[in-house]
């Protein structure tokens, strides 16, 4: 039998998986200059979180799910997204009553949804995403904003287009649900099942059909901006004023509504622009999510956060040309010739590791020329030559393969030779 990769999933593999330790490192890096922190939630939790957090009117609740009973007869969930399974941990944890506040966090990792693959949509995907929970300021909205931004544009990407919408606070949504169900209402059969199911339920649902997208009636839908009551549209000016100062630009687009139930007020995606890019153009997306940690069991607390796909990302980087710098060569390459230098070797590499020199050798009894090849394939910087007759003297050949120079020294003395040009090279690379 040959076994198959399941559908929709991927392999990183070792030159890849270079690309992600980079990507992730950034994230890190960022979410300290933002003083986001990180927070670990379980891969699954209970199917009731997701179909209430996210909302069970969603494609992600009713399609896409990947839901399985436990052994005690428990539904569970793989977690579609990561802001249900947050917010969870906020409520269960008792976020709401540490000093400082509001709580900012952001994570990485696996998200599950059945959908079909295609580039740019996987079934499992790794997502960044931060959460800001216990703040009802724009300037925060703002700052999340700012933050995925900042991450695409310290990684290279350009071309990147900011689209952003205020769905309301409750009463502008109330007013504009009642406009959207006039509108729709009448002509409702002329949609499909889901439509139909989503009228009453949560018409706003509707605008995010993939069927039906080009029917006459969504492009002349009520705009939620038209609805907007005197406060919510002030907090949608505020953010709007903070991100101009802040000199990042937008565009309003009154139909953007996003997939998932919870959003309010401010609502917003990352698209990317140009050739080469395939039919997904959305490289991220969030909001804001007032009504969540009430739902979910906490007290009323407001929230904002959005996510990324590192998949999305690397199509983007990729799409663009864009090399990433990463630290691929060794220090050293150690060339044994011989059985008794062959039999030194383990310690010699030990020394040379524990000294934090990255370095390898070759366990194939390649020939001398061999191993030089295998240094330069692996873009070692020096070889270590350790022969026969280094060894009866106790020397040892330093030889730098970016200049071809090279030294004999005593053998004690390469791992301290070694780190002082390693670290002169490096002084020079960087000034
Ligand atoms: P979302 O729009 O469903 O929002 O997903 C956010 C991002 O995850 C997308 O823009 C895309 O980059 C990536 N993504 C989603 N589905 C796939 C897929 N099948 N394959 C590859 N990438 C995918 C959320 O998940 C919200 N939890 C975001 C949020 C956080 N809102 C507030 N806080």
């Amino acid at each position: 039998m040959n076994f198959k990769i399941p559908r929709g999933t991927q392999d990183i593999l070792p030159e890849q998986s270079l690309k992600w330790q980079y990507i992730e490192q950034k994230a890190h890096e960022l979410c300290r200059r933002y003083n986001y922190k990180e927070i670990r939630t379980p891969m699954f939790e209970q199917t009731e979180l997701f179909a209430r957090g996210v909302g069970d009117t969603t494609d992600i609740v009713q399609k896409e799910m990947y839901t399985f009973e436990d052994r005690g007869g428990r539904s569970l969930t793989l977690r579609p997204e990561g802001t249900a399974s947050t917010v969870r941990s906020y409520v269960e944890n008792k976020m709401f009553g540490w000093v400082n506040q509001p709580i900012k966090l952001y994570y990485i990792g696996p998200m599950f949804r059945y959908e079909r693959p295609q580039s740019g949509r996987m079934r499992q995907f790794v997502q960044f995403g931060v959460e800001a929970m216990g703040s009802d300021d724009p300037a925060i909205d703002a700052e999340v904003i700012g933050l995925a931004m900042d991450f695409y544009r310290e990684l290279g990407l350009s071309n990147l287009k900011l689209v952003i919408n205020s769905l309301g606070d409750q009463e502008s949504r109330t007013n504009h649900r009642k406009a959207m169900i006039k509108h729709f209402e009448p002509r409702i059969a002329e949609f499909c099942q889901d439509c139909q199911n989503r009228i009453q339920k949560n018409p706003l649902r509707i605008l995010d059909c993939k069927v039906d997208r080009d029917h006459e009636l969504m492009g002349t839908s009520p705009s939620i901006l038209e609805f907007l009551n005197e406060t919510s549209k002030t907090y949608f000016d505020n953010v709007q004023t903070y991100l101009n100062d802040m000199g990042i630009s937008y565009v309003v687009d009154p139909t953007l509504v996003r997939g998932l139930d919870y959003y309010n007020n401010t609502a917003f995606e990352i698209m990317i622009e140009g050739k080469g890019f395939g039919a997904i153009t959305t490289l991220s997306g969030g909001g804001r999510y007032n009504g969540l940690v009430e739902e979910i069991g906490g007290p009323t607390t407001p929230g904002i956060g959005f996510a990324l796909s590192i998949e999305r990302l690397i199509m983007a980087l990729e799409s663009q040309g864009i090399a990433l710098p990463l630290e691929e060569g060794l220090d050293a390459f150690l060339i044994v010739l011989g059985e008794n230098p062959k039999a030194r070797a383990p310690k010699l590499l030990h020394d040379l590791r524990t000294n934090g020199i990255t370095v390898d050798t070759d366990y194939l009894g390649k020939k001398m020329k061999g191993q030089m090849k295998a240094a330069d394939r692996v873009n070692a910087r020096y070889a270590i030559i350790l022969g026969e007759d280094e060894l009866n003297t106790n020397q040892i050949v330093l030889k730098s393969l970016l200049t071809g120079e090279q030294d004999t020294i005593p053998m004690e003395e390469v791992v301290g030779s070694l780190v002082t040009k390693l670290k002169e090279e490096k002084k020079g690379e960087s000034s």
